[in-house]
């Protein structure tokens, strides 16, 4: 029987160059979707996955991150005493309980396999989930709840995949798959942002991953790849030598946050579903066309 996902990393000390000028001074992961933060919809993803623990890989001037997942006093007074009752419990339901959240510093963004890294003295030696915030996947039971059921069926390691164009397939870490169908398929192969016409197959790595601890013995290394930066996809393609990797093509929606067009597609497509807003929404884009 597999060891149960209890932790999830949560990377969210890279720069945002993709959606500056905002992501100066307000973390991308701040960026709202509708009414919340990007950084609220992952943590409402892995608390549905059963996470316990949530540690946070942040860098400089991120602090306000931090300040999200704590009591804002005054604020709380204010609306207690304004009777505004459903926004304070809206406030306080997002709340950690005490001791739930880590928060680590990636003193640079030397790049996503150096903040997994980071994380790996609070993980231990346990299985674990990395979780992309910017990556905001809307899916009837939650991505990575999908991950863990796989991961429960299979063990080792599984990353949450999808397809997208031919033309598309440079810009992202793409999986090579063993001959079977479906679902839930047996990875051989991962590549980081392949030239153009030489990917090995369409499917995109999502976002969303469980590995098991071997990884940071991988990862200690520091070896630089795509983009001179240290790679997740560079220690994963090692830890395939040794151990099982999955690739679940989830079920779902994503919307790369971390790209202008991205956010503003989840922005609209968000407030569409949702009961209290979407039919005023519909009104407001359907007068801009
Ligand atoms: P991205 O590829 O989106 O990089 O990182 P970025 O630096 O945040 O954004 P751009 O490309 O400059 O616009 C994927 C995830 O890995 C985290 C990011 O915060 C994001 O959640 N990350 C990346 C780190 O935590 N540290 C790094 O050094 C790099």
């Amino acid at each position: 029987m597999s060891k149960t996902i209890r932790k999830a990393v949560l990377p969210v000390a890279g720069l945002g160059t993709r959606v500056l000028p905002g992501a100066k001074t307000v973390a991308k992961e701040l960026l709202n979707v509708v009414d919340r933060p990007i950084i609220s919809y992952a943590v409402a993803e892995a608390r549905a996955a059963g996470i316990e623990h949530f540690v946070f890989v942040t860098g400089r001037g991120k602090q306000a991150l931090e300040d999200y997942f704590d009591h804002h006093v005054e604020m709380e007074a204010q609306l207690k005493a304004k009777g505004k009752t459903e926004l304070l419990e809206e406030l306080l339901g997002e709340l950690p309980r005490p001791g739930e959240m880590s928060f680590i510093r990636q003193m640079q963004p030397l790049g996503l396999g150096h903040a997994v890294w980071c994380a790996r003295d609070v993980i231990g030696d346990e299985p674990f989930a990395v979780i992309l915030p910017d990556m905001v996947m809307d899916a009837s039971v939650p991505a990575l709840a999908q991950a863990v059921e796989a991961y429960d069926q299979v063990g080792g390691n599984v990353i949450v995949v999808e397809p997208v164009p031919e033309s598309e397939t440079h810009k992202y870490g793409i999986v090579a798959l063993g001959g079977e169908s479906g679902r839930l398929r047996p990875m051989t192969g991962m590549v980081e942002k392949p030239a153009k016409g030489t990917a090995p197959s369409n499917l995109i790595v999502s976002g969303r991953y469980i590995l098991q601890p071997e990884i940071f013995d991988l990862l200690a290394s520091q070896e630089t790849g795509a983009g001179g930066e240290i790679q997740l996809t560079d220690s994963m393609v090692k830890l395939m030598a040794r151990q099982d990797f999955h690739a679940l093509e989830y079920e779902g929606t994503t919307y790369d946050c971390g790209d202008k067009i991205g956010l503003l597609r989840a922005n609209v497509a968000l407030a569409l579903k949702r009961p209290d807003l979407g039919a005023a929404a519909r009104e407001a884009i359907l007068a801009l066309l």
